[in-house]
């Protein structure tokens, strides 16, 4: 029980101000992770390099926090987190209905999904077998779940993006951000030898829109729970009075 001179002085804060309350109210938070898997045939896909573990790894460290999750996710060989709400997804036509679904009821939505950008315009019924020296498939674009989660889901929540980029990484890292209408996008360069893809370690850059800070190369364990209070941050800002 706190000694009522404190109390009274902090009724008297305005709401808005009352940060250490506000820190600690729980929020409804939804992370995409892993490749998406574009089927070519009944034995074959087209996916992206990703183990899943930085997205897993947020989801985790969001519900250390407190927090409710929902970890909607490609295919990866990890351990759901515990305490985490799953819905697993195989092409990014489903994560994005699985998406759609559930993230008007979400405050935080980051988008750590190595989505891939092409599927093939016809799955196969058959295994195809190999008769010419060359194989065209025809591709056609995914729905950029990210891209559409402003305007076509109607989303006004915290919305964080990932990027990574070999060549041109804050540019290119600055431009998803507006595109997608962003509050932050977490950039890596994936060009650097030991981070990213299948490493335990990462090295990334907060891209906001006003200015960038570079975090230093940390486990993904640590840099998701670095993550979480910047992003919380952003949230809080964004909903103070
Ligand atoms: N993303 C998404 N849906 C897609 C493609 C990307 O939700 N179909 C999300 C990713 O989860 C990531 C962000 O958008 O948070 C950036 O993904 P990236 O592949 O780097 O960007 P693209 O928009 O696909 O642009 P490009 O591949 O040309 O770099």
């Amino acid at each position: 029980m706190l000694p009522s001179r404190t109390q009274g002085a902090c009724l008297r804060l305005p709401a808005c101000l009352a940060a250490d309350h506000r820190q600690t109210r729980a929020v409804n938070v939804l992370v995409t992770a892993g490749p998406t898997r574009e089927p070519i045939d009944p034995v074959r896909f087209l996916s992206n390099r990703s183990s899943g573990k930085m997205g897993y790894e947020l989801a985790a460290a969001f519900q250390h926090a407190g927090h409710t999750v929902l970890l909607v996710s490609g295919p990866t060989a990890l351990d759901v987190p515990d305490g985490v709400d799953f819905l697993p997804v195989e092409t990014a036509a489903e994560m994005h209905e699985a998406v759609s679904h559930h993230i008007t009821r979400m405050d935080i939505a980051a988008f750590a999904a190595a989505v891939a950008d092409y599927t093939p315009a016809a799955v196969a019924a058959e295994k195809i077998k190999k008769s010419a020296g060359t194989l065209t498939l025809e591709l056609v674009k995914t729905p950029d779940i990210l891209g559409s989660a402003r305007e076509e889901m109607k989303f006004t929540g915290t919305l964080v993006g990932f990027a990574a980029e070999t060549e041109n990484l804050l540019a290119h890292a600055r431009g998803k951000l507006v595109r997608k209408g962003c509050d932050l996008i977490i950039a890596n360069d994936i060009s650097q030898p030991g981070i990213g893809f299948d490493s335990n370690h990462n090295e990334v850059t907060l891209v906001y829109p006003d200015h960038d800070a570079p975090l230093p190369r940390a486990s993904k364990h640590d840099l998701a729970h670095q993550l979480v209070q910047a992003i919380l941050e952003i949230h809080l800002s964004r909903t103070a009075c």
